[in-house]
C-alpha cells in the first residue's frame, strides 16, 4: 500500500505527542517548572484550609487561559461591540468555545484575533493577551469593572483599534506561576517567544513560598514531624525580607536583571532589580498604581514602628478586601481606643472613627498611568487605587498638608 504524505504527517505528529507525553513529567507528582518544585495541587493534602480559601483570592486568579469560564464581559449585541471613531468597530463574539476580537468597517469583518491569555482577576479590570509567530500581542479591548463594559486598553490610541503591541515576559513575572520563554536576540533588540497558552496560570504558592519539592517529600515520608521542613519559615526571616518578598511584584515598573520567577523567599530584591534606577524620589509624585511598597515606606506608621510589613495588615490567603471593619481593627492594634495614640479628629464620636479608619486615611485615588476609554467618551476614566501613603487627607478632594 502507498502512504499518501498526510497519512505519514499524521503518524509523525501522533509520534511527536506521543514521545512529549513520555519525557514530558512524571505523571502526577512533577512540575513543568523542574524537580525542585511540587505539583501546584500537591499543598491541598496538607494545608486545605488554606489551599481553599486561597483559590479564590486575587492572586490565584492574576491570570488564566481565556475561556468563556475566565473572560468577564459581554459577548451578546448589543454589548459587545467597541465603537471607535468613523466607521470601525472591535466586536467580541463567541465560536463555540473560542473567543475572539474582532475589528469590522462598517460591519465587514476585517480581521480576527483570539482571546488566549487573561491578565487580571476581574476585581477591577481585565486584559487580554493573542498569540502569532511565538509572540505574545495585547488585544485592543479590555474590560473595564468601574463601567461594567468593554473599554480601550489603557494607553492604546483613541482613534484606532491597534493590534500590534508587543507583550514582553516580564508581564508573566508579576501575573504567573510560569510561562515557558525562549529568548530571541535580534541585533540588539531582545525579544521574548512563547508557546500558545503553555503557562501556570496565577500566582501559585510555590511562588511565594519557593520550591516546596523537599517540603511535600519529607512530610509525606514523615507524617508524625509536625515542624515544618525544607520550606523558608515565614517568621524567622527579616522585616526586609518579609517585605522584599511582596515588593518583588508590589513596587512598580522596574527593570529586571533575573527573572522574577527565580525569587525566593529570603532573597534580596536589590539583586533582581537593576540598583542605579532609584525609586521615584516624592511619594506624592508616585502613581498610587503598584507602588504600594513605596508608598507604604514613606508612611510615619512604616517609619517609625519596627515592624510593620504587609502582613501587618494583609493575609496573603484570604479575600478580605472591602471589609474596612477587618482592617480598621489592624489599625487599632496600634492606634487603640481611649489612647493618645488613637485618631485626633474630633468631628465624629470614636465609636464611628472605629467604623472605617481606611477611607479617611488610605483613600482611593485615581491612578495616572491606568485609565481606559470607555464607549462614547471623549476622555479616559482613571482606575481608582488605594494609596498606600497613610495619613491625613481630606476624603475625596486629596491630601490637606
Ligand atoms: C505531606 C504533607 C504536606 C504537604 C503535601 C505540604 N506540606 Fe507544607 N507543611 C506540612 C507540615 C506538617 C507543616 C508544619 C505544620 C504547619 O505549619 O502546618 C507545613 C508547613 C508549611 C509552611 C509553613 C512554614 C512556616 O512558616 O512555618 C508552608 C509555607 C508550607 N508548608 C508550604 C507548603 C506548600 C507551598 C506546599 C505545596 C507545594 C506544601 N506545603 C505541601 C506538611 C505538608
Ligand atoms: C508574583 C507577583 C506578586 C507577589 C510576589 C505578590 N503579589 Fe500581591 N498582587 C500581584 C498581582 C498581579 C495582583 C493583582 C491581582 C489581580 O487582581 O489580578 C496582586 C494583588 C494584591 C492585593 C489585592 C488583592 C485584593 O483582593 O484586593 C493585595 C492585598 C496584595 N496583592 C498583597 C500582597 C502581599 C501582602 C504580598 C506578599 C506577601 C504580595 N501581594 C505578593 C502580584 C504579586
Ligand atoms: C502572595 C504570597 C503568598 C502566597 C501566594 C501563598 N502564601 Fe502562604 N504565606 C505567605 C506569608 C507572607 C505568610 C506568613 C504570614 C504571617 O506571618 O502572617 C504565609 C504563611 C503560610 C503558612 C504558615 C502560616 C499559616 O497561615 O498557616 C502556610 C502553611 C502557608 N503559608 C501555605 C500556603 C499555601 C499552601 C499556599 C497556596 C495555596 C500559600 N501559602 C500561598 C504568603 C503567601
Ligand atoms: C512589577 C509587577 C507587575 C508587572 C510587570 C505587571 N503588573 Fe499588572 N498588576 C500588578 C499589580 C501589583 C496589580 C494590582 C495592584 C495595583 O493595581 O496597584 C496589577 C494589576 C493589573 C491589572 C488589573 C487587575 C484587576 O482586576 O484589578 C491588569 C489588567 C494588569 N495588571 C495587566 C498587566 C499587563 C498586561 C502587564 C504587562 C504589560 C502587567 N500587568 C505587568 C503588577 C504587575
Ligand atoms: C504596627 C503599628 C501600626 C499600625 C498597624 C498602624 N499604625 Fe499608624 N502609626 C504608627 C506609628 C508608630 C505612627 C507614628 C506615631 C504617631 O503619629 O502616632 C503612626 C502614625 C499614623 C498617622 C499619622 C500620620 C501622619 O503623617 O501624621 C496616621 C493618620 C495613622 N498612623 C493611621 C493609621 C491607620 C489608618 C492604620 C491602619 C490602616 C494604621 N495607622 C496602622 C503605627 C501603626
Ligand atoms: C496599615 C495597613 C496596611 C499595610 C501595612 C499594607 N496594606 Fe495593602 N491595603 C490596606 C487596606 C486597608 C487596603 C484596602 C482594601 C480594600 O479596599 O478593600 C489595602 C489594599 C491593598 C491592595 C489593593 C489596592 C487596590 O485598590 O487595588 C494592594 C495591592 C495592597 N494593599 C498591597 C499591599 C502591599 C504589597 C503591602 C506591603 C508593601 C501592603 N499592602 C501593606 C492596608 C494595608
Ligand atoms: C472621618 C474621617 C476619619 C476617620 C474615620 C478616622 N480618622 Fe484619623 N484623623 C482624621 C483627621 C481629619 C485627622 C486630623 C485631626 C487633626 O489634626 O485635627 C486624623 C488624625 C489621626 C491621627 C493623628 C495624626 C497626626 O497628625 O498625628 C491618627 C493616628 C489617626 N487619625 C488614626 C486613625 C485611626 C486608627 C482611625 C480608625 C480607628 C481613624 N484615624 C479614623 C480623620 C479620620
Amino acid at each position: 500500500m502507498k502512504l499518501r504524505p498526510y497519512v505519514i504527517v499524521g503518524c509523525i505528529a501522533l509520534f511527536v505527542i506521543l514521545i512529549s507525553r513520555c519525557t514530558g513529567r512524571k505523571e502526577g507528582t512533577a512540575d513543568p517548572r523542574g524537580n525542585t518544585f511540587a505539583a501546584a495541587t500537591s499543598c491541598a493534602d496538607c494545608h486545605k484550609a488554606v489551599y481553599d480559601s486561597y483559590a479564590t483570592t486575587a492572586h490565584a486568579k492574576s491570570s488564566a487561559i481565556a475561556s468563556a469560564a475566565t473572560v468577564k464581559g459581554y459577548f451578546d449585541a448589543p454589548d459587545n461591540v467597541f465603537h471607535f471613531a468613523g466607521q470601525t468597530d472591535v466586536v467580541m463574539e463567541k465560536e463555540g468555545d473560542d473567543l475572539f476580537q474582532i475589528m469590522k468597517t462598517g460591519g465587514t469583518p476585517q480581521a480576527k484575533y483570539p482571546f488566549d491569555i487573561v491578565f487580571g482577576s476581574g476585581r477591577k479590570a481585565q486584559t487580554f493577551l493573542y498569540w502569532k509567530n511565538d509572540q505574545y500581542f495585547q488585544l485592543p479591548i479590555s474590560w473595564f469593572v468601574p463601567a461594567n463594559g468593554w473599554a480601550n486598553s489603557p494607553g492604546f490610541p483613541a482613534g484606532h483599534p491597534k493590534f500590534d503591541r508587543i507583550v514582553p515576559a516580564t508581564c508573566f513575572g508579576c501575573h504567573s506561576s510560569m510561562v515557558s520563554v525562549k529568548e530571541e536576540v535580534s541585533g540588539l533588540k531582545i525579544t521574548d517567544k512563547f508557546a500558545r497558552r503553555e503557562m501556570i496560570a496565577g500566582i501559585d504558592c510555590q511562588r511565594c513560598h519557593g520550591p516546596a519539592a523537599d517540603h511535600v517529600d519529607f512530610h509525606k515520608a514523615n507524617p508524625a514531624e509536625k515542624t515544618a521542613r525544607f520550606i523558608a519559615r515565614m517568621d524567622t526571616l527579616s522585616r526586609i525580607q518579609r517585605l522584599d518578598a511582596c515588593a518583588l511584584c508590589h513596587s512598580g515598573l522596574k527593570p529586571m536583571v533575573r527573572p522574577a520567577f527565580e525569587f525566593k523567599p529570603g532573597n534580596r530584591l536589590e539583586d533582581f532589580i537593576i540598583a542605579t534606577v532609584p525609586f521615584p524620589q516624592k511619594p506624592s509624585q508616585l502613581d498610587v498604581h503598584g507602588n504600594q511598597m513605596q508608598l507604604l515606606a514613606a508612611s510615619k506608621c512604616f517609619l517609625q514602628s519596627q515592624t510593620m510589613n504587609c502582613s501587618t495588615c494583609h493575609n496573603p490567603h484570604v479575600t478580605e478586601r472591602t471589609s474596612m471593619q477587618t482592617f480598621s481593627q489592624r489599625c487599632m492594634n496600634c492606634h487603640q481606643p481611649e489612647t493618645p495614640q488613637f485618631c485626633k479628629h474630633t468631628g465624629q464620636p470614636s465609636a464611628i472613627l472605629q467604623q472605617n479608619c481606611i477611607d479617611c486615611h488610605m483613600p482611593s485615588l485615581p491612578s495616572g498611568s491606568i485609565t481606559m476609554l470607555t464607549n462614547g467618551q471623549q476622555s479616559p476614566t482613571p482606575d481608582s487605587v488605594r494609596t498606600h501613603l497613610i495619613d491625613v487627607y481630606e476624603v475625596m478632594k486629596g491630601k490637606l498638608h
